[in-house]
């Protein structure tokens, strides 16, 4: 069905339109009583279980970061079946992104050029969502947060930067991912060298209360 659904509606249409159609769809199904007709037909086997990270995971299928920026479809994806959704990227400063058209579709190479460039609502929204979330458990996934440089912030205040966000958001995720590897953020994969990354993820660490940090 969904190569047919692909080739007639979704590839006419502008790639990140596309995504926000998707993305109203998984926010339905996660509304009840839809999540309840949903979760029974895609609830993973039991031996799909995975461990990873010391977590376990309902299932080795999660959602990558780039698709829920904003925390918006946690239970809808759980709903769909999901073993994780990594939100984000989210920065500690909320920002724009980079200007339209910034999704572009390969058709022929079934792919695409992502430049979205770290699109928003910023740390504190998300961490807000996180912990009404995490209050009403509505979700069984285990949810990452994936942490990014805020564009406005200078490559040699990174640190402070993902540190600002990773006290918001870490006390509310399952793991922590701390993206270094956009190349659609000036200066960002200047930040993989070890000897300056391995600190700034101590850093990012929360002594407690927080996830495993990688
Ligand atoms: C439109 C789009 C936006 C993305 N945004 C992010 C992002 O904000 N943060 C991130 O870490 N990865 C982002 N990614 C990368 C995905 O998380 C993933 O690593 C990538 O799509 C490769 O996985 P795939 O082969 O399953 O698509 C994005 C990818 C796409 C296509």
């Amino acid at each position: 069905m969904y190569p047919f659904f692909f080739r007639t509606v979704l590839s006419r249409l502008d790639a990140e339109f596309a995504h926000h159609c998707g993305m109203l769809v998984v926010r339905l199904v996660g509304i009840r009583p839809f999540a309840w007709i949903a979760r029974p037909l895609t609830r993973p086997a039991n031996r799909l279980q995975t461990r990873a990270l010391g977590l376990v995971f309902d299932s080795p299928f999660g959602v990558a970061a780039g698709f829920d920026k904003n925390v918006v479809g946690v239970p809808g994806l759980t709903a769909l079946g999901f073993g994780h959704v990594e939100v984000g990227t989210v920065t500690a400063v909320p920002q724009e992104g980079n200007p339209k058209p910034r999704l572009f579709r390969l058709i022929p190479d079934r792919a695409l050029v992502n430049r979205m460039g770290f699109n928003n609502r910023g740390a504190a929204a998300a961490a807000a969502r996180l912990a009404r979330m995490r209050r009403r458990r509505r979700h069984r996934a285990l949810i990452g947060v994936n942490i990014g440089k805020s564009r406005v912030v200078d490559v040699a205040d990174a640190t402070a930067d993902y540190v600002r966000s990773a006290t918001l958001l870490a006390p509310l995720a399952d793991y922590l991912a701390v993206n270094v590897s956009s190349p659609n953020t000036p200066g960002l994969r200047g930040l993989q060298a070890v000897q300056t990354l391995r600190p700034r993820c101590r850093r990012c660490r929360m002594p407690r209360a927080g996830p495993r940090c990688w």
